[in-house]
């Protein structure tokens, strides 16, 4: 059938609908949470977990303000987890990020930079262990083998929400010493996060393939493009092909702010306008969101003013410790028995290795494991992937007398 609507007033002139969450209410991010209005006045909504988003747009469009309403609905969800980059450094996350962030930081400078290379870091190892809980989860309670909003309300799984959002995040992906890492890693949390419920929310203002690698944009599964100058920015964001088929960001006015097309929820384009949160509105609402988490006992990280753990000082030294570990007595020892007996050594290091694990670590070092002689508790001689003990003394040679010549 035929639907027809006629509109007598500009979207961006008629008068915004104030936010229905600005003043109360909280959020299950599981759930629909609206964050703007159609071209007929109709609340458009956005379901955060499992998606990973790409906002894109010529500067002073909006961008910022979205991705901040985005962070502010995640602040809703007290049990969502928040990690706020505002790469541009003038302070538009703050009220979200110092409010209620677990971490946050604004700038772009070599402190900021590493901060973020390791908290993304860390969000990678807890991708890989979100991903072993929910494979070990029974199936009644998991069975799409993704998180539900009753598992992450379950704090001893910690399968929370974990919203990452990143303002002119070109300036991780062309980063000269970590650029590559990072892009690794997002297109890690892209492709992997959304069943784990971790979310990335990426905005740029120069939507091009260095800016955000093609990996990432063809696999974002939320994208909101406001104002473009061209067609490559706008396929860029909007998808191969969109330009052609009429999906055009490149027609909004410059006063058009706020305005996008939206791509996400398994419909068509469709042209939004976000709702108006400006810096002082959004402030009030992350106290609110504060407030709630306080009260909840959902508070950490850098809004309680905790500063991420250094790097331990003195790390382990692994060929020190089979050497230590394994008898002066024994010239060939298989992995498992070197691995239980770095166990006992150390077991807060190497407690969970698993045999495997011995010759992966052991190859920066040069040493590499094969089939070695040995025998079974029961005395019976067998030949199993292991290490020779003169190995690991060269590789001790080896490295002493580098770092004597460095
Ligand atoms: N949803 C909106 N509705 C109305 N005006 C908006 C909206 N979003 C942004 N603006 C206006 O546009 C300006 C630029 O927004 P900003 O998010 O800083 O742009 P960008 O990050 O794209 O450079 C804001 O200062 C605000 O005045
Ligand atoms: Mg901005």
């Amino acid at each position: 059938h035929l639907r027809l609507w006629v509109g007598d007033e500009d979207l961006a002139k008629s008068r915004p609908a104030p936010w229905p969450l600005a003043q109360s209410g909280t959020v299950d991010l599981f759930q629909p949470v609206v964050w703007g209005t159609d071209q007929r006045g109709r609340w458009v909504g956005i379901t955060l977990m499992f998606i990973a988003g790409v906002i894109g747009a010529i500067p002073r469009m909006g961008k910022t303000f979205l991705l901040r309403l985005l962070l502010l609905i995640a602040a809703l969800d007290i049990r969502a987890e928040l990690h706020t980059y505002d790469l541009k450094g003038t302070g538009d996350l703050d009220a979200v990020g110092d409010r209620v962030a677990h971490r946050h930081r604004a700038g772009e400078e070599a402190a900021d930079i590493e901060y973020a290379i390791a908290d993304l870091r860390e969000l990678r190892e807890e991708m890989r262990r979100r991903a072993k809980v929910i494979r070990s989860l029974p199936r009644d309670m998991c069975p799409e083998s993704k998180v539900t909003t009753e598992l992450a309300s379950k704090r001893s799984l910690g399968l929370h929400p974990i919203v990452i959002g990143v303002d002119e995040c070109q300036v991780w992906f062309e980063h000269d010493k970590h650029g590559a890492e990072f892009e690794e890693i997002c297109v890690d949390l892209v492709k992997r996060g959304p069943a784990t419920g971790m979310v990335l929310l990426l905005a740029t203002q120069r939507p091009d393939k260095d800016s955000i690698p093609k990996a990432i944009s063809a696999n974002a599964s939320a994208r909101w493009c406001l104002k473009v100058m061209g067609q490559v920015e706008n396929d860029m964001v909007l998808g191969t092909g969109a330009y052609k088929r009429g999906v055009r960001a490149t027609l909004f006015a410059w006063a058009e702010k706020g305005v996008c097309y939206f791509l996400g929820e398994g419909a068509d384009a469709r042209i939004v306008r976000a709702a108006l949160v400006d810096a002082v509105l959004a402030d009030s609402i992350a106290l609110r969101a504060r407030v709630l988490r306080e009260r909840a006992g959902r508070l950490a990280g850098h809004a309680a003013g905790e500063q991420p753990e250094a790097e331990p000082a003195v790390s382990y030294d692994l060929l020190a410790d089979l050497l230590a570990a394994v008898p002066d007595s024994t010239p060939k020892v298989w992995n498992e028995v070197a691995v239980a007996a770095l166990a006992e050594l150390r077991p807060g290091v190497y407690g969970e290795w698993a045999p495997e694990q011995l010759t992966l670590a052991l190859k920066p070092y040069g040493v590499r494991t094969g089939q070695v002689w040995g025998s079974t508790e029961g005395g019976k001689s067998a030949n199993r992937r292991g290490i020779k003990r003169a190995d690991l003394l060269k590789a001790v040679a080896e490295r002493d007398s580098g770092a004597a010549a460095a």
